[in-house]
């Protein structure tokens, strides 16, 4: 299965290993993994799974949505020309490895 890491504004990071199907944001919180609250469980609705795609994997991501985009400019921390929402990142075997930082609060 493929393996992300989140890593913290403290440096710490955790690499969480992934189930079939599951998005980033589902990933890091079946680990119970602070820093991802994901308020509204992945409907996309509250932009609490925000997080910072690292240098070199952003342009393999799906492009942002429509709804998507609108949520990150609601984020708690600042928005970044790399800001996703975990929730929206379906983990694939080309993810592997994916690295993802996560933002100093989340509400
Ligand atoms: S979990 Fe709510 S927008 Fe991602």
């Amino acid at each position: 299965m493929p393996a992300i890491t989140f890593i913290h504004p403290d440096g710490k990071s955790d690499r969480i290993e992934t189930s079939d199907g599951e998005s980033a944001m589902q990933a890091a919180t079946r680990h119970g993994l602070d820093g991802i609250l994901a308020e509204c469980g992945g409907n996309a609705m509250c932009a609490t799974c925000h997080v910072y795609v690292d240098a070199g994997w952003l342009a393999r991501l799906p492009a942002i949505g429509d709804n998507e985009d609108a949520l990150l400019d609601g984020t708690a921390d600042a928005r970044l020309p790399n800001s996703r929402l975990s929730c929206q990142i379906m983990i694939t075997p080309e993810l592997d490895g994916l690295v993802l930082r996560l933002p100093e609060r989340q509400v």
